[in-house]
């Protein structure tokens, strides 16, 4: 059994100034941002760092063609340090661009991950409140070659340094916080289910459910919108949690069930994650009713102040209320979608699905697929 440790560094900051001013960054120094971050955050200090802005490359999640186009573009360029300033997609290609070799392509990552080394020191400032993924070991990059969006997960791709920085949340857009914290949401739930979890991994887990559900109560009752602003630290903390969590228990059925959405869709990975979220757990109720899943109801419950045997849908029903669910055929997905998508998860998302409440089968994630549609 692997033992439970954090690898990451993590510092907090009130400003993005004051980590610039203790970090030293300076012009030998990468910073891999949006330009918006950049013309807000880091124009204004005058460091003198080297840019890199991932729009020039292609909107939405990442994709193996960006990512090669960005290994390539930095091959003439000398800097030590990688700071990578964003959300879910900054981060995942800072993760791939710290372990590419000199020839190396998108390719060569997934072929040879167990090999991977880190040729710039990674430090990663995230600014949305989802993805955890600054204390996780995996780049999700949609490998559209491949007709496939999957996991690459090597130890070498663990930032050396996670920044949390409170007032870099400012600028989120509504629909980004509902969707990057219905992720750290649901990245809680998967860990705190999963069979690869630990007592350690759970308490963070935990902390990161009770801490996002108890703030969408408060925000919701103080009338949504831009409420959630006053709960931004608890946000982004519990999705560092949950990042601890499911970065040793791994993520399930939900997210292996929500990729081929993202990939072939376009629906956005927390939102894609919302989708399925219900129909998974329902599932899992359905041929497991008793076991893990009664101490996440538990939790819930409590914190909710519901009964436990009410408490999941609760959730649900908070959830709703912080991004309206909707079902599948809402976004252009055909009926016809669903056995292959079934199918397709079956065959390539194994390193999700191993973390499942229990195992499933391809018939069973196609009734899934057929209850979210
Ligand atoms: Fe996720």
């Amino acid at each position: 059994m692997k033992g439970f440790s954090i690898k990451t560094e993590i510092e907090e900051y009130d400003t993005f100034a004051e980590f610039a001013n203790v970090a030293g960054l300076s012009a030998e120094d990468l910073v891999l941002c949006g330009e918006h971050t950049y013309d807000r955050y880091i124009a204004p200090l005058g460091t003198g760092v080297q840019t890199l802005f991932r729009e020039k490359y292609g909107t939405g999640e990442p994709t193996d063609a960006a990512v090669d186009a960005i290994i390539d573009a930095l091959r003439a360029k000398k800097f030590n340090r990688i700071i990578a300033v964003g959300g879910g997609t900054v981060i995942d290609i800072a993760k791939a661009v710290a372990v590419a070799g000199p020839e190396d392509k998108v390719d060569d990552l997934y072929d040879n991950v167990a090999s991977l080394k880190k040729y710039h020191p990674l430090i990663i400032v995230p600014t949305t409140c989802g993805t955890g993924s600054e204390v996780t070991n995996i780049s999700v990059i949609n490998r559209v070659s491949k007709g496939v969006k999957m996991g690459l997960a090597a130890d070498a791709m663990y930032a050396d340094k996670a920044i949390m920085i409170t007032n870099m949340l400012e600028s989120m857009p509504y629909k980004v916080f509902a969707t990057s914290s219905i992720d750290a949401m649901v990245h809680s739930v998967e860990s705190f289910l999963s069979p690869n979890g630990c007592s350690i991994s759970r308490i963070f887990s935990t902390e990161a459910l009770k801490t996002i559900i108890t703030c969408w109560s408060k925000a919701v009752a103080a009338g949504g919108g831009d409420a959630w602003k006053t709960y931004a630290a608890d946000f982004l903390k519990a999705s560092n949690w949950a990042g601890l969590g499911f970065g040793y228990a791994g993520c399930a059925a939900v997210h292996a069930c929500a990729y081929p959405l993202g990939s072939v869709y376009h629906i956005p990975h927390g939102q894609s994650n919302q989708l399925m979220f219900a129909s998974v757990m329902k599932k899992y109720k359905e041929l497991k009713p008793v076991g893990r899943i009664n101490d996440l109801e538990k939790v819930i419950g409590d914190t909710l102040q519901v009964k436990p045997e009410e408490a999941l849908e609760a959730l649900y029903s908070l959830m709703d209320k912080v991004l309206k669910c909707e079902p599948l055929k809402n976004f252009g997905v055909k009926e016809s979608d669903l056995p292959v998508f079934a199918h397709d998860v079956i065959g390539t998302q194994q390193r999700l699905l191993k973390n499942n409440y229990l195992p499933l089968t391809e018939e069973q994630v196609l009734d899934i697929y057929k209850a979210a549609f």
